[in-house]
């Protein structure tokens, strides 16, 4: 199936160019997510105007496998890839109801992330591509998360994204398809780990993240965050600074009583410096949509943050459904149809790495 471009004139919204997906409506793609501790595979329809369709989607996660060892073994992850990565292609083909001949296009994630991990998601995708003659489409895993919310509703473009994740934190000017400018980034930790590594401290048992937010949010008082990074006149973050200061206030001594109100103000520190940077950067980009995805993007506070700070400057925000936020073969099909209709497909000796960084289609990717 083929399918053809066509450009339109500006939205009424005067904000650049629509692109009317013509012919790609019905095309069907498998995209397949193996970069870190998620085997996945999904299935979408698309794009056209709404973004794509999502028909099924199948996680296998590993945490019950790593949460003895207290955080992600690269070698076992691979080898639990191997085992997983037919059974969850093969139950998300059954819940679409399809058949291997249904297929277009084969989209896998290329980086970045753990490399014998990546490894086995692109050979699969590969000896599909090869045995069903079909197009093969690299993704990269943060554009993945940005397409995350193009299922089911197109991509207000352009936009400010925010991508939060386990381990990325990148503020992005995105004006168009696979059009990247990176704004801002962590200049250590990333979010999420900084939720998980926070988590450790405070004794909650791997993965810790959620586990954290949990407990932040059952506490009920008022909240005095943690103090957190200044870097004026960046678009930058920092969390190491946040995580000291949860360290000295356990060395202190803790109270049972006492974790969810420290919970809270670590929270807090998060949240307000993911949401402060990221309003201020789309107000500087003129008030474009903001758009904010990865495994974070699941927190409620920092959602409730969001809302109210954006709110009050006329930003909208846009925040794909919980299930979308963290790693998922969904997120890479949707790039991946989006990639194959604006871009075209990848050639076949297709490489995989574990650092990759976020280069705009058409451009080389430097590693
Ligand atoms: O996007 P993701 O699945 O993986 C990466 O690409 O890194 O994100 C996983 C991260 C983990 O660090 C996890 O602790 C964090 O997302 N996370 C959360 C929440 N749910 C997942 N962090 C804070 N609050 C949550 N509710
Ligand atoms: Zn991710």
């Amino acid at each position: 199936m083929s399918c053809r471009l066509v450009a339109i004139e500006d939205q009424a919204s005067g904000r650049g160019s629509a692109v009317s997906f013509t012919n790609c409506r019905d095309v069907l793609i498998l995209g397949i997510e193996t970069s870190c501790d998620e085997t996945a595979a999904a299935i979408v329809r698309g794009p056209d105007e709404t973004g794509v369709d999502l028909l099924s989607s199948v996680v296998a996660s590993q945490d019950d496998l790593h949460a003895r060892f207290g955080g992600i073994v690269p070698e076992v992850a691979s080898r639990r890839h191997v085992e997983m990565i037919l059974p969850v292609i093969q139950e998300a083909m059954g819940r679409a109801d399809l058949d291997w001949d249904d297929l277009d296009a084969v989209a896998v994630t290329v980086g970045p992330g753990l490399i014998g991990s990546l490894i086995v998601g692109i050979s699969t995708a590969k000896a599909i591509a090869v045995s069903r003659s079909l197009p093969l489409v690299g993704v990269h895993h943060l554009e993945g998360h940005i397409y995350s919310a193009s299922v089911g509703a197109a991509l207000p473009l352009p936009a400010v994204v925010l991508i939060a994740s386990g381990g990325h934190s990148h503020l992005v000017l995105m004006s168009d398809h696979g059009q990247y400018t990176v704004l801002g980034r962590t200049l250590d930790d990333a979010p999420g780990e900084a939720f998980d590594k926070g988590a450790r401290l405070l004794g909650l048992p791997y993965p810790g993240g959620p586990q954290l937010a949990a407990l932040a949010d059952s506490y009920k008082g008022k909240v005095k965050a943690l103090p957190r990074a200044q870097l004026p006149g960046s678009l930058d973050f920092s969390f190491s600074g946040v995580k000291t200061a949860l360290r000295r206030v356990v060395e202190d001594g803790l109270d049972e009583e006492e974790r969810p109100k420290v919970a809270a103000a670590y929270q807090e520190s998060i949240v307000t410096s993911l949401a402060e940077r990221a309003v201020e950067a789309a107000e500087q980009a003129g008030f474009l949509p903001l758009v904010v995805v990865g495994g974070v993007a699941r927190n409620r506070r920092l959602r409730e943050v969001l809302e109210k700070r954006a709110g009050a400057m006329g930003v909208q925000v846009i925040v794909p459904a919980p299930k979308l936020c963290t790693d998922n073969g969904a997120m890479v099909a949707a790039a991946g149809a989006h990639k194959f209709a604006l871009a075209g497909p990848d050639e076949i000796d297709l490489d995989c790495a574990a650092n990759l960084p976020l280069a705009s289609w058409g451009e080389p990717a430097s590693r």
